[in-house]
């Protein structure tokens, strides 16, 4: 169901994604400027996104270089955009950290930084955008969350709790921002084969490439989903489980996950 409007058009409307230096954030910059959009993209690495706006061409791509977890150098990339294309119409917080962590592997330098960024961050980046948008009545704001935020999963100790946040969060921004005019998305993907998953290793089921994972999330916001999930084989299994009693889920995560 369409909670948020259909995007029939995606010409001329210009896209800010914040962790878009590598995998799907690249992806999803490279795809959505191929159907005509405006895209400004952040992350830490400038050389990187120099790199991707150089393969983008100029006119309409912009890097905006700056750490999620400095809500100043977010005000500095939100003032720099908007005051080069006036504004803009949709934010993707794509920007994450993860590491695998079990209960006996606590790095509390590891876990503050995934907290930092993950969640922290993306507070940070909110802060910035939604004066930005309440003041215009109009823009998106997308939050890239993951399945790992369904229920605990083993080696997700930090990481799952702080996705697990984003998806309470996305729902209290709709509930409070839907009738200011604003939408709202939140983005679970399954395993997609970038940089960051890169470090797993265990056996990824239903793992994607970047281009499809960003293939999916522009379907979803033209279909103006609420939560834009995939891949549907992988996250239909998943939302089954949520919905487990407690013996019945540990006992699955058992068998499924062997640990
Ligand atoms: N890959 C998967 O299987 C999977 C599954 C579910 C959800 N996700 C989520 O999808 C998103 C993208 O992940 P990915 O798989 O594409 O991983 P990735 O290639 O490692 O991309 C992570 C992006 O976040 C940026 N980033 C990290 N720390 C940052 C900081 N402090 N400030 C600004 N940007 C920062 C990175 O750029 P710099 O290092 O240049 O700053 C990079 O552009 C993440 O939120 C991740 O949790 C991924």
């Amino acid at each position: 169901m369409a909670l948020n409007p259909k995007i029939k058009q995606w010409s001329g409307k210009r896209v800010w994604i914040i962790g878009a230096s590598t995998g799907i954030g690249a992806a999803l910059a490279r795809l959505l400027h191929a159907k005509g959009v405006q895209v400004a993209v952040s992350a830490r690495s400038a050389d990187k996104l120099d790199a991707l706006v150089g393969e983008l061409g100029k006119d309409r791509a912009m890097a905006a270089p700056l750490d999620i977890t400095d809500v100043e150098s977010i005000r500095a990339a939100d003032a720099r955009i908007a005051k080069a294309w006036q504004g803009y119409d949709l934010v993707v917080f794509m920007a994450g950290d993860y590491s695998s962590m079990r209960a006996w592997e606590i790095d509390l330098k590891v876990a503050r930084q995934m907290v930092a960024v993950n969640w922290e961050g993306f507070l940070n980046g909110l802060s910035v955008v939604i004066p930005r948008f309440m003041a215009a009545k109009a823009g998106g704001i997308a939050l890239v969350s993951s399945v790992a935020g369904y229920r605990g999963l083993p080696k997700a100790l930090v990481y799952g709790p702080t996705k697990a946040a984003l998806i309470n969060l996305a729902e209290t921004l709709y509930v409070d921002l839907k009738d200011k005019g604003l939408d709202v998305y939140i983005i679970n993907p399954g395993f997609v084969k970038t940089p960051m998953t890169a470090q797993n290793d265990f056996e990824m089921p239903f793992l994607i490439e970047p281009e499809e994972a960003a293939r999916e999330i522009a379907k979803g916001l033209e279909a103006g989903e609420f939560e834009i999930h995939f891949p549907k084989a992988f996250t239909r299994m998943l939302k089954t489980m949520r919905h487990l009693s407690y013996p019945l889920y540990f006992k699955a995560v058992k068998k499924f996950t062997k640990l």
